[in-house]
């Protein structure tokens, strides 16, 4: 487990996690508000809390504060704070903003604030000072702004959902984070970690198949889904290697059907190995260099399973047509 007070590790070494870094590091030397945009459970919360780790302001304090979850009447006080007997029974309090000071406050989903909420953040933004709820007196605020979502907040814009002026001063400096199906080479890696985090005696391992079965995922939940399900799996499963069977059916689903009923049907190596090949090419978004890299095989074999794939009945699931001949021609031996 992580202390409180350690870096927070952000896992993955695919080239696109090699450029987020990277962005990362050169706005943490800046002071700039960031916009950071991303799939949901993507890694948007764990990329500011890099970016203010590395920046000058990692003695302060990070304040996270998630917009869809604050009532809208209560937005103001929340961010702002709220001065004494404002209302009979309230004691007043230091909003987010104020308790960043120094530090970094974090807005996710800040597309769901309301358009009132937008107009009062607009002010802040504009004059890095804050004024609480029934107080007249501004106070001036060293805070640094990153906010985050997961809707495309241009196109919000475009239909009068979100302020153009609060966009344009927000937007700018935005870092967009992948989706965990654009990075599948950090599959491997995040599970490991999230193995790891949980480790208790005796060390659990992927068995090769759970992995090619996590790989052939589409996560739509992105890095959450994925740790929610090596939890699961820590949870239900037994000890010694993790195998498919121990996986949730609906991660699974996708692995059994392009591979499985090939047993159930008494399919041939070379059958299989052409269905096998377009999975793959798919996956590579039909670049064939990568796929015979990956399998392990000449161009000239690929081109074989794919001959001998476009002429049997036996399709397999999830591809797109690879060869443009069409199997007119070949022969029947993939190699
Ligand atoms: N690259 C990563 N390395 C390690 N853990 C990660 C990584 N990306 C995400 N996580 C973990 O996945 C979970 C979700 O991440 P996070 O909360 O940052 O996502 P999010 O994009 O802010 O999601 P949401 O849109 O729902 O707010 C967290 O537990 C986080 O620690
Ligand atoms: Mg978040």
């Amino acid at each position: 487990m992580q202390s409180s007070d350690s870096p927070t590790p952000l896992i993955g070494r695919a080239p696109c996690m090699v450029r987020l870094h990277d962005q990362i590091a050169r706005v943490a030397t800046t002071d700039f508000a960031v916009l950071v945009e991303g799939e949901s459970g993507s890694g948007k919360e764990l990329v500011a809390r890099r970016i203010h780790e590395q920046s000058a302001r990692q003695g302060g304090p990070f304040v996270a504060v998630n917009c869809a979850a604050i009532v809208d009447t209560l937005v103001e006080a929340e961010l702002f704070g709220i001065e004494d007997r404002t209302a009979t029974g309230v004691r007043g309090r230091a909003g987010k903003f104020e308790l960043a000071n120094e530090g970094t406050v974090f807005l996710d989903e800040v597309a769901d604030l309301s358009a009132r909420a937008q107009a009062k953040l607009l002010r802040v933004v504009q004059e890095l000072a804050i004024e609480r709820v029934g107080s007249h007196s501004t106070r001036v605020l060293d805070v640094r702004l990153i906010v985050a979502t997961n809707r495309r907040l241009k196109s919000m814009v475009a239909r009068h959902r979100f302020r153009s002026d609060l966009f344009y001063r927000l937007g700018g400096v935005e870092i967009h984070v992948p989706p965990l199906r654009e990075r599948r080479s950090d599959i491997r890696l995040l599970a490991e970690h999230f193995l790891r985090q949980h480790e208790t005696p005796p060390r659990r391992c992927l068995a090769p198949c759970a992995m090619d079965a996590l790989m052939a995922h589409d996560w739509p939940g992105n890095v959450r889904e994925l740790r929610r399900v090596i939890e699961h799996v820590l949870a239900f499963s037994g000890n010694g290697p993790i195998r498919v069977e121990d996986l949730p059916a609906a991660i699974t689903g996708d692995y059994v059907r392009n591979l499985e009923p090939s047993l159930a049907r008494d399919e041939s190596m070379r059958a299989w190995g052409s269905r096998y090949a377009r999975i793959v090419l798919d996956r590579c978004g039909n670049n064939k260099r990568q796929a015979c890299r990956i399998l392990g095989i000449s161009y000239h074999t690929l081109q074989a399973y794919l001959r001998y794939g476009s002429r049997t009945t036996d399709r397999p699931m999830r591809t797109r047509p690879a060869n443009a001949n069409g199997g007119k021609e070949g022969s029947d031996t993939p190699s």
